[in-house]
């Protein structure tokens, strides 16, 4: 069982960043990623829609005898962990609960703002999560959902950037936040601009490195880890057109995308 891929699964390419983190952690580990740039963006739709989705990317990525899944859209995290956990036996990992152990071992003051989609606001599972960990924690939740389209197009550093991640922060800072959790994929790409705006005393976290800590126990737990130290090999599957998802994914990834092909949802 140890020589079988780990399955990540994203609404497209932001999934990427986590996947980013993994490598790095578990180095190598095989890895099948499926990127679902046909019905992208998850973060603006409904749970029923998100969960539809999210159960067919498990299926896909079991046809490939996936030894752990990684849920690593903010979204599906947020709305179906529950439910794919109770539907499937491979063992699931989200991003939801890492994030929010990062920011709680960020935070001094107790008081965290959460940055994501607006489908993953609306799901309160952020603030869940973290009051399952301290019932004393105050949070402030912002849906932020230009910043995917920022991070997709490369603008990251300019006075467009600044101004939106402006908008969307002050009011969160108002609060008195003293951590600023990045609860979507996409804006780890953001994190300096993001820096920038809240200032020095502001810890910035986001679920990378967290979700592949987790990953890495439970597959120690279960005697999973692959033995072999060569590099792991990375395919990928996408829904649409590979084009896109190669250019973009790149930044993401921080490294050259190969190896992708296109299946039919
Ligand atoms: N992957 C999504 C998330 O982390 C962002 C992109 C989308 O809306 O699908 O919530």
């Amino acid at each position: 069982m140890n020589r079988q891929p780990i399955g990540v699964f994203d609404s497209g390419i932001g999934g990427l960043t986590i996947l980013r983190s993994l490598i790095r952690s578990l180095p190598h580990e095989d890895v099948i990623y499926f990127g679902d740039t046909a019905r992208v963006p998850y973060g603006t739709k409904s749970k029923d829609t998100v969960l539809k989705f999210s159960i067919e990317n498990v299926e896909l990525l079991l046809r490939h005898h996936v030894k752990l899944i990684v849920v690593a859209c903010h979204t599906s995290s947020a709305w179906t962990l529950e439910t794919l956990r109770q539907y499937f036996r491979v063992p699931i990992v989200g991003v939801v609960t890492p994030g929010a152990t990062a920011a709680m071992a960020a935070t001094h003051n107790g008081r965290i703002g959460v940055l994501g989609t607006a489908s993953t606001i609306r799901s309160k599972a952020y603030e869940r999560a973290l009051r399952r960990l301290d019932r004393s924690v105050s949070v402030v939740s912002q849906s932020c959902p230009l910043l995917v389209s920022l991070a997709e197009e490369g603008w990251t550093k300019d006075a467009i950037c600044r101004s939106v991640v402006q908008k969307y922060v002050a009011p969160v800072l108002k609060q008195r936040v003293d951590t600023l959790l990045l609860g979507c994929t996409h804006y780890p790409l953001l994190a300096p601009m993001i820096r920038r705006v809240a200032g020095r005393s502001v810890r910035v976290v986001d679920a990378g490195r967290q979700t592949a800590r987790a990953v890495t126990e439970i597959l120690a737990d279960q005697g999973l880890i692959h033995q072999y130290h060569r590099r792991g090999r990375m395919t990928f599957y996408v829904s649409d057109e590979p084009e896109r998802f190669v250019q973009v994914g790149t930044t993401f990834l921080g490294q050259r995308i190969r190896n992708v092909h296109r299946v039919s949802m």
